[in-house]
């Protein structure tokens, strides 16, 4: 009787040992400890989860990549998963304690929210790498105290960690630079004929945008890809859709010059006529010593265009605290742009701009555009050549997004709800019932702002794409 007891006892406590380092192995020990730091304890999440071998360049691949089946399947899935996401840039971020990039932040945040990473098949096999609760709020905790250090524009509470930000300060400008810079901006003098200024393919009442699929310069050349416009580009990281211009005053050096916009010859040609106008030129100078120069024109464009950022959008209020801004359906249009991942690319205070991001990331769009393949489809490619940038594009802002049809690099949607529709499917595998297209266009709507004190607007006609020239 007492040897049962006994041997009972044993295999009891047995049991409680086994029981212990499961708990240990495989469920506490894969959420890091409290004391570390939050980066230490998301760095922690992300090695443990596998990230760093299904997405990196070179990946230090499990031995059993060199199996036959397996093998092909690992690999595989790290060529998909590189492909779709690099996270050495945030990895190097952590370890260094460097700034890591909004739009990292807000991809990784998302899949760790949904546990849609690492995959099943890959947490299956490799032990308390699974996302789970705890994990997924620590990095959730991590992308709100992020947001609210990098952005510092006092939103509060509940909405202190939203992807999408507000406009709350104006950019500093010199006032007299921009006046040079706004009538350069309007000055047909940069082109060859005289006939084609900025602002004929960016007025400043239509959106900032032609509303052509493709532009027309002089003599009706037409390029080969749509108009992006010149509202809130200020924000974006570089600018053109393959980010071939660092900087505004950069960007402002190409058009002046491009054969199919303003054809001129050379900034001689364009300074020489401007020359000739003794009321510029005197005003030119005393705002610019040095006198008519190509780097002072961009200056002065660049300046002008720091100005045209639009604040104070429905959107804006209610982020900045103003629950009646929105209504229930602009609302929940919001809550589907997040859920269905569209704030991990198009995030941030111009909802894009900040990233390069592939065209049909989760299906082929251009295997199902109908239409042939172009130069411009190459997009980032055409400036690196790097396989990987074929078909990446910078990320376009969403700000007053209703005033800037047609979308896409090809203009090929004409209303919103085709570019919503087909955003879904091609960028995040969705569907979207109707209601929920309507409810997010609803949504987009709220990002029109206001431009010097006045809501922007567009004098041509909603969805009208315009074939005829411009004057
Ligand atoms: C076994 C390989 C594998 C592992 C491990 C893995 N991923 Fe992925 N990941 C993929 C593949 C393949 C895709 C592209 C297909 C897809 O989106 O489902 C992807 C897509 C992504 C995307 C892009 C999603 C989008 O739609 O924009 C992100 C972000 C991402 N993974 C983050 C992570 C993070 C963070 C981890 C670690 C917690 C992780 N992944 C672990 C293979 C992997
Ligand atoms: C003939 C029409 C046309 C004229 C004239 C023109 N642009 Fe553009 N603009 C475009 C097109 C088309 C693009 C996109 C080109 C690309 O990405 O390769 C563009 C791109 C831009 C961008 C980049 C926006 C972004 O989000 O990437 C800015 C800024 C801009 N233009 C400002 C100007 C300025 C300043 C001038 C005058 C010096 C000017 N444009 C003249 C058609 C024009
Ligand atoms: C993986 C990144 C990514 C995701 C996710 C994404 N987009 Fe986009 N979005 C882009 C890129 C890149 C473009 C430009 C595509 C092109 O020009 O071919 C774009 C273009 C757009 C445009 C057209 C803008 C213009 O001026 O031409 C709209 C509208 C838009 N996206 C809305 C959405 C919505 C709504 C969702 C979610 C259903 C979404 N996007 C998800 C990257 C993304």
């Amino acid at each position: 009787m007492k040897r049962l007891l006994r041997n009972l006892l044993i295999v009891a406590l047995a049991l409680v040992v086994v029981l212990f380092v499961i708990y240990r192995v495989v469920l506490s020990s894969s959420t890091p400890n409290e004391e570390l730091t939050l980066d230490a304890r998301v760095t922690a999440i992300l090695e443990g989860g596998g990230c760093i071998s299904c997405h990196t360049a070179n990946p230090e691949l499990p031995f059993y990549a060199n199996l036959p089946v397996a093998g092909k399947l690992v690999k595989q899935d790290a060529a998909d998963g590189y492909r779709a996401f690099d996270i050495a840039p945030l990895m190097e971020a952590l370890m260094t304690g460097a700034e890591p990039h909004v739009i990292d932040v807000a991809k990784v945040e998302k899949v760790a929210l949904d546990k849609r990473m690492p995959m099943a098949k890959y947490y299956l096999v490799h032990w308390g790498s699974q996302m789970t609760d705890a994990k997924a709020s620590i990095i959730a905790e991590w992308a709100r105290d992020f947001r609210v250090a990098y952005y510092n524009d006092g939103l509060e509470g509940e909405r202190a960690g939203e992807p999408v930000r507000p406009i709350v300060a104006m950019p500093e400008v010199d006032v007299r630079k921009v006046k040079l810079g706004f009538e350069l901006f309007h000055d047909t003098r940069l082109s060859v004929d005289n006939t084609v200024s900025c602002a004929s393919c960016h007025a400043l009442d239509t959106g900032g945008v032609d509303n052509h699929q493709y532009s027309h310069g002089v003599e009706e050349r037409m390029g080969g890809v749509n108009a992006p416009t010149v509202y809130n580009a200020v924000y974006n990281f570089v600018q053109f859709w393959d980010g071939r211009a660092m900087t505004l005053a950069a960007q402002a050096a190409g058009p002046p010059l491009n054969p199919v916009e303003m054809a001129s010859t050379s900034f001689d040609e364009i300074i020489a006529k401007l020359q000739e106008d003794k009321l510029f030129v005197d005003a030119f100078n005393a705002v610019y010593p040095d006198g008519l120069t190509e780097a002072n024109i961009t200056n002065a464009i660049e300046e002008f265009e720091r100005t045209l950022v639009t604040p104070n959008s429905q959107f804006d209020k209610w982020l900045l605290g103003d629950d009646t801004a929105l209504t229930a359906e602009e609302l929940r249009g919001y809550e589907l742009f997040k859920e269905h991942g569209c704030a991990t690319c198009h995030a941030g205070i111009n909802l894009g701009g900040e990233s390069y991001e592939l065209m049909g990331l989760r299906r082929h769009y251009f295997a199902e555009r109908g239409m042939e393949l172009t130069e411009e489809d190459n997009g980032r490619y055409k400036e690196t050549k790097e396989e990987r940038d074929r078909h990446r594009f910078k990320t376009p802002g969403l700000r007053n997004v209703a005033l800037t049809w047609p979308y896409y690099h090809d203009g090929t949607r004409v209303t919103m709800d085709e570019a919503v529709r087909d955003m879904a499917l091609y960028q995040c595998d969705v569907e979207l019932a109707d209601a929920d297209v309507e409810a997010v266009v609803a949504f987009l709507h709220t990002l029109t702002g206001e431009y010097n004190g006045a809501k922007l607007t567009n004098k041509n006609e909603y969805g009208v794409v315009i074939v005829d020239d411009h004057n």
